[in-house]
C-alpha cells in the first residue's frame, strides 16, 4: 500500500559484495522452475570471486535499484547495445525494480544512438523481456562452471524510447 517506487543510482566499487549476494539469491530462489539445482549453483558461482565480479560490474554501465535506500537489484549495459545482467533480490520482485532498471538502460542506450538493444535472456526472464517488446532471435546453450545453460537472444528496437514523455 505504502510501497514506494524504486530509485536508481550508479554502481560504486564498495557495492560488489552486496550485488554478488543479490545475484546469488536471485538465481537460487527465482530460477528453480527453469534450471536444475546444479545449473543454478554453477550460474550463481559466477560471483564467488567477488573481485572479478566487481571488476565486471565496474567495466560495464551498472545501475542499482534501491527501495527505501537499500539496494534490491542491479542491471548492466555491456558496450552500447547489450543488457548483460539483470538481477532482482527475491524479497523485492514484482515491485518494479527490474522495469526501472531496464527503462534506464534503454534510455541511456537510445541517447547514445543505439538503435536496437540485445539481451541473452534466461528462461526465467524471457516473459519479462517479451512484455517489454523484446523479440526472440535465437536459442543458445552456454557453459558456466561446467554446466550447460540455455538462454534466448532477444532484441528490441529502440526508436522513440528516448522520448517517452514527449520531450525533445
Ligand atoms: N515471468 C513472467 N513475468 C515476469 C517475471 C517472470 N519471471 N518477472 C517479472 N515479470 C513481469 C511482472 O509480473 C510485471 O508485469 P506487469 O507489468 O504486467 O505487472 C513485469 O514483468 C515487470 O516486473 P518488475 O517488478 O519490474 O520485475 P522484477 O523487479 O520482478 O524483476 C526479473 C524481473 C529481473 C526477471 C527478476 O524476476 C529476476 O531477477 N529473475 C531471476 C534472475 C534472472 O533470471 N535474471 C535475468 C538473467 S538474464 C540477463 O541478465 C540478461
Amino acid at each position: 500500500m505504502s510501497r514506494s517506487a524504486p530509485a536508481l543510482r550508479p554502481y560504486l566499487p564498495d557495492d560488489a559484495p552486496l550485488l554478488a549476494a543479490i545475484f546469488a539469491a536471485s538465481i537460487m530462489d527465482l530460477t528453480g522452475d527453469d534450471y536444475s539445482e546444479a545449473q543454478q549453483e554453477a550460474w550463481a558461482g559466477a560471483a564467488d570471486d567477488e573481485e572479478a565480479f566487481g571488476k565486471k560490474l565496474a567495466g560495464q554501465l551498472t545501475l542499482i535499484a534501491t527501495l527505501q535506500g537499500a539496494p534490491v537489484g542491479f542491471a548492466s549495459l555491456k558496450g552500447t547495445d547489450t543488457i548483460d545482467m539483470l538481477y532482482v533480490h527475491p524479497s523485492a520482485v514484482g515491485q518494479g525494480a527490474g522495469s526501472a532498471l531496464c527503462d534506464a538502460l534503454e534510455k541511456i542506450a537510445s541517447a547514445r544512438g543505439t538503435k536496437a538493444l540485445k539481451v541473452d535472456a534466461s528462461d526465467t526472464a524471457l516473459e519479462f523481456f517479451r512484455k517489454r517488446g523484446y523479440v526472440a532471435q535465437q536459442r543458445n546453450t552456454v557453459t558456466v562452471n561446467d554446466e550447460w545453460l540455455a538462454n534466448t537472444t532477444m532484441q528490441k528496437t529502440l526508436d522513440g524510447v528516448a522520448t517517452p514523455g514527449g520531450h525533445a
